[in-house]
């Protein structure tokens, strides 16, 4: 089976691609590199003794897209590639509408001209805004405050619509809680290209040296120690629920809304005390103010993920802050 990797080279792309490859499909890489690098697949390439063909190209050329899809008749696609920073998208939203929500458009008029039909889309936790409640199942409410996650869930809308029209469509709306972590292997990993604006790469440029002080955003919220409190998911266990969901829609042309997270929810100062422990190194921060946008509290009900797809997350903080830390400390600049 052909899969087409949109956003590829990126952080959750390149692990989803490993986990590809170990289950036996085939794996093409469309990435136009804005933020990644060429080097995470060649890493893979040489870890595993593969080829991952790839293609610098914006998912927006669709003449470009067009060619490449006859080159390869693909079985299906993930589509990772987008935009992501919220602070970003507040300043810069034509660049984040046109990527985004632009990119799946053109994207999804391609595999309609081809006859390909099977999608599995990045969505995120950010859709459900200021959840009334905790854990989040996959019906509550959906409420977006920034261009960012409006462009998420326009897309999911646009997908939703798609598939009204046609039921032959099989798409998946994955929507992940916070992936952190590395491969074990500590040679592939998140690789942000300015000052980080999440909090695991932040801790981990701090114990580097790269930067000063962690500042921990609010000590004054409603949780057990004033903190943000947040949805953890290792980006392996992350990947591996992408090879799960396009398993399903290959066997039934459906929607699915997926929450992919742990289901476990911790706070700002957990992390910091799980990092510490993993990497033996002190993390100086103070908190300070709340970070506009923020919620208080972010945990999903991940049973559905467990009812559909069999899938649920198997790696622990401490596993999640050891991969992260064996990635920075083995990669002090990045690829
Ligand atoms: P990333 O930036 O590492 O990966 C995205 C990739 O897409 C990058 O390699 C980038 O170069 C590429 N890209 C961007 N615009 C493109 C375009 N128009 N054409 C072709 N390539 C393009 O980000 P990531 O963390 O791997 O996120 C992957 C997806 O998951 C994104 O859609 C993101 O919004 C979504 N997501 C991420 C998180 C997170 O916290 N990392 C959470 C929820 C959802
Ligand atoms: N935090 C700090 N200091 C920092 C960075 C973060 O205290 O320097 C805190 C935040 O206030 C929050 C927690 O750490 O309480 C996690 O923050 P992140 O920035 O790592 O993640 P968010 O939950 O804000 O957002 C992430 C992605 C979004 C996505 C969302 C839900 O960045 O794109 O998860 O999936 F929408």
């Amino acid at each position: 089976m052909k899969i087409l990797v949109t956003g590829g080279s990126g952080y959750i792309g390149s692990h989803t691609c490993i986990e590809l490859i170990k289950a036996g499909y085939q794996v093409v890489v469309v990435d136009n590199l804005c933020n990644s690098s060429i080097e995470s697949l060649k890493r893979i390439e040489n870890l595993y003794s593969c080829k991952i063909p790839f293609h610098k190209q914006d998912v927006r050329n669709q003449e470009a897209m067009r060619s490449i899809f006859d080159q390869y008749n693909f079985d299906g696609v993930i589509h990772f590639a987008g935009l992501k920073a919220v602070g970003d998208s507040v300043s810069m939203p034509i660049e984040y509408y046109s990527s985004n929500v632009g990119g799946a458009i053109a994207l999804m008029e391609v595999m309609k001209e081809q006859n390909c039909r099977a999608l599995v889309f990045s969505s995120s936790a950010t859709v459900y805004g200021d959840p009334h409640k905790v854990p989040i199942k996959e019906d509550f409410p959906l409420s977006v405050a920034n261009p960012y996650g409006r462009s998420k869930l326009v897309i999911e809308d646009f997908l939703r619509d798609v598939f009204i029209s046609e039921n032959s469509w099989s798409i998946g709306l994955l929507r992940y809680f916070n992936p952190v972590g590395a491969h074990n292997s500590g040679i592939i990993g998140e690789d942000p290209r300015n000052t980080p604006n999440n909090l695991m790469p932040y801790i981990s440029q701090v114990a580097i040296g790269n930067l000063e002080k962690l500042r921990v955003f609010g000590g004054d919220y409603n949780t057990p120690d004033g903190t943000g409190v947040r949805d953890y998911i290792h980006v392996v266990d992350l990947a591996k629920g992408h090879v799960k969901a396009l398993q399903v829609l290959k066997n039934k042309s459906q929607l699915m809304t997926v929450n992919l997270g742990s289901g476990q929810g911790y706070s700002v100062l957990d992390v910091i005390k799980a990092f510490e422990e993993a990497s033996g190194i002190k993390i100086p921060y103070e908190v300070v103010s709340r970070r506009a946008g923020d919620v208080s509290t972010c945990y999903a009900d991940p049973s559905y993920a467990l009812e559909i797809l069999g899938w649920s997350a198997e790696y622990k903080l401490n596993q999640m802050c050891e991969d992260s830390w064996r990635w920075q400390s083995m990669n002090p600049n990045g690829y």
